[in-house]
């Protein structure tokens, strides 16, 4: 099965994990190797030769060089290149999605989804390319006119994670291509061979129709290139999607280079069920956000916040439709299969250990709380947790896995409150009838998060948003609204078509 999904996209058992531009993947052998392996199965699923310092500066040299093409080309053509890049995945979609079914771990449906994903910004990316836009304003000073562009920022590094190994850089790289920008993409170690195959998809396309190289690719080893990158100067936005803790570093290591950056971390993303939720629709929302991915989105549903005097009846319906869940864990390349296992062996530590602490806290499991030690592959029960409370430490941290923290509140502000007292703000939903209440969750005083929901759950969001949150998060936005903006540089102009020079502020500087 794995081999078909790999020859399907023309994958060998030996990759090169380097694309030099040129159409030139790297011969490069001796700067170490990354073993993405199948998380159902523990298998190795091909061997990627990592990138040498040598080949990250031919990468850098090239970028800069097709920089000076790209920044020149007409926007709309540079969305005619994205959408050649729309359409090749259009065609791969099927086969792209087993890949990262196979790869990540997600079931096919949302491989499927993920690679639709990257259709959708690629069409939003072309009709953005006849967008940007920039204010004209009106001088003070007679004979004056103003009015600001918007030019390409430059080189733009991508830094994505294993949970969505192809759909994040399309958010970046298409809205950065349009933008006049070149990327430079670094993979998750665990996901590479998601990022060739989309590389050689898109790359061949452009390459077809005779555009320069826009999109290059490396893989690291070890760290010491992944710090190279977030450090050179060379690159002015380095977009990075992952933990809290490295994206933190990622930020602080480019604010003291004064470039820019854009974080997209954790999240601890709560659904809010009032007296009056509609259950046809939040428990189905809650499950889907919960279990969906397993776990392992940055949007999934951690904390389900339940009125008490439904709190006890919401919890045996979920339980309920878990065990339906438990029935179909596995192979996630299966149509069947509604939950995949963890990415990695690490991944179901860190969820046993937080079962551990849960309970330790107090924490009742309800259902779940164990891994499937009993067979191959990195699986793990979905699992659900009542009696603790929002404070416990283990509720304020993300762990990406599988498990629901399921609390009760008694008025909508303490919901609210509990909703917002996490250090991330990421997604958010309530479940409501009430139009007031609705609105008050919605308000400057409601949820606190980069994305508030109402009869929808935490995950889930769709291209033409602006996606990302605010706090631990990391403020970063992508996919939607203005995104564009943060990979462009902003310039203000100011004509004067007169006989005079006067000042602004009315100064006068005569001599
Ligand atoms: C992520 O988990 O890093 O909203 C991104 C969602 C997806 C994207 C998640 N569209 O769940």
């Amino acid at each position: 099965m794995s081999a078909k999904i790999l020859q399907a996209l023309g994958l060998n058992a030996t990759e090169s994990g380097t694309y030099l531009g040129r159409g030139e993947w790297a011969a490069t052998t001796d700067a170490g190797t990354v073993s993405p392996t199948n998380p159902a199965t523990g298998e190795v699923l091909a061997t990627v030769n990592a990138s040498s310092a040598a080949d990250y500066e031919t990468i850098v040299q090239r970028a800069q060089e097709a920089f000076a093409i790209w920044r020149t080309t007409p926007a709309p053509r540079r969305g005619e290149a994205v959408r050649l890049c729309g359409e090749a995945l259009r065609k791969h979609k099927d086969a792209l999605g087993s890949l990262v079914a196979l790869e990540m771990g997600k079931i096919k449906p949302e491989g499927d989804g993920e690679v639709q994903e990257m259709i959708d910004i690629a069409d939003f990316a072309v009709g953005q390319s006849r967008m940007l836009y920039g204010y004209t304003m009106h001088s003070e000073r007679p004979g004056h006119r103003m009015y600001e562009q918007w030019h390409p920022v430059g080189l733009v590094g991508i830094v994505s994670a294993f949970n969505f190994p192809v759909a994040v850089w399309a958010w970046n790289a298409f809205l950065a291509a349009i933008c006049g920008d070149i990327c430079i993409w670094k993979p998750s170690p665990k996901t590479p061979l998601s990022a060739i195959a989309t590389m050689k998809i898109c790359n061949e396309a452009l390459k077809e129709a005779g555009f320069p190289d826009i999109f290059f690719l490396f893989n690291d080893a070890g760290t010491e290139l992944a710090q190279t990158f977030v450090d050179d100067k060379r690159i002015p936005l380095i977009s990075f999607t992952g933990s809290t803790k490295v994206g933190r570093m990622v930020g602080e290591r480019v604010a003291r280079r004064m470039g820019r950056s854009l974080l997209e971390l954790g999240g601890n993303n709560a659904i809010i069920l009032d007296k009056s939720a509609d259950l046809k629709l939040a428990i189905p929302a809650i499950v889907f956000g919960a279990v969906g991915t397993a776990g392992q989105r940055c949007t999934s549903t951690r904390r389900v916040l339940v009125h008490s005097s439904i709190h006890d009846a919401v919890v045996d319906t979920l339980v309920k439709a878990y065990g339906q869940v438990e029935h179909k864990i596995g192979d996630p390349t299966l149509a069947t299969t509604l939950m995949g296992p963890l990415n990695s062996p690490e991944a179901v530590e860190a969820f046993l250990a937080a079962i551990e602490k849960a309970k330790a806290a107090g924490g009742t499991v309800r259902t779940g709380g164990k891994a499937l030690a009993d067979r191959k592959g990195n699986f793990v029960l979905p699992t659900i947790v009542t009696g603790l409370s929002n404070d416990d430490e283990v509720v304020q941290t993300e762990t990406f896995a599988p498990i629901l923290y399921v609390m009760p509140f008694d008025t909508l502000d303490d919901a609210v409150a509990m909703q917002n007292a996490v250090p991330q703000g990421l997604s958010s939903a309530i479940f409501t009838q009430d139009l007031k209440a609705a609105e008050q969750y919605l308000s400057a005083a409601g949820s606190d998060c980069g994305i508030a929901n109402v009869n929808i759950g935490t995950s889930g969001a769709e291209i033409g948003g602006a996606f990302g949150g605010e706090k631990e998060t990391g403020g970063g936005r992508e996919s939607g609204s203005d995104a564009w903006k943060v990979y462009m540089r902003r310039q203000t102009n100011t004509i004067n078509y007169s006989d005079a020079l006067p000042l602004a502020q009315g100064i006068k500087f005569e001599f």
